[in-house]
């Protein structure tokens, strides 16, 4: 995914760092790509909203199977709710691709995107935040034995 932090990451702040670069990318890369298709379906530009609508639809699957082996690989107890919201969110989003197809995309549906994604990093994605780091400083790294726990932490996360 490319790291888009320097366009428009309208949406997220640094309150919503997972403290995870590669998931904070991730993330604000989703929130920029919102903001494409709000532009594009603004100014009615059907190729750019095409566009948009397909990479937040591709950058939103790339993320949370990111998010879901992460939590995986560290045993993260909520899996099974935490995998329940991104298959609730992903099965929503399938319907808009192909209704928006007959409609144009309205204000209310990127509020709706956008209030999901923001609600969603905050409270379910920041629910994994101590659980990761903590158990990352408990394991050792393959790539980085005997590294001091802050260390280890870091290579664990940033794979
Ligand atoms: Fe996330
Ligand atoms: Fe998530």
């Amino acid at each position: 995914m490319t790291d888009r932090r320097e366009s428009c990451p309208g949406g997220w702040d640094a309150g919503l760092s997972t403290g995870v670069r590669v998931l904070d990318e991730q993330h604000q890369a989703l929130f920029a790509c919102l903001n494409d298709l709000e532009k594009a379906a603004t100014q009615q530009a059907m190729l750019a909203t095409f566009h948009a609508m397909e990479q937040l639809s591709r950058y939103i699957r790339d993320h949370f199977s990111a998010e879901e082996r992460l939590m995986k690989m560290y045993g993260y107890p909520w899996l099974a709710e935490h995998m329940q919201e991104h298959r609730s969110f992903s099965d929503k989003l399938f319907e808009l691709r192909k209704d928006y197809l007959d409609h144009d995309i309205s204000a209310d549906l990127i509020d709706f995107l956008r209030d999901w994604l923001e609600r969603h990093v905050a409270q379910t994605d920041m629910d994994y935040v101590p659980y990761l780091h903590g158990e990352a400083a408990q394991r050792e790294c393959a790539c980085a034995p005997g590294a001091e726990a802050g260390a280890r932490t870091l290579c664990l996360l940033e794979r």
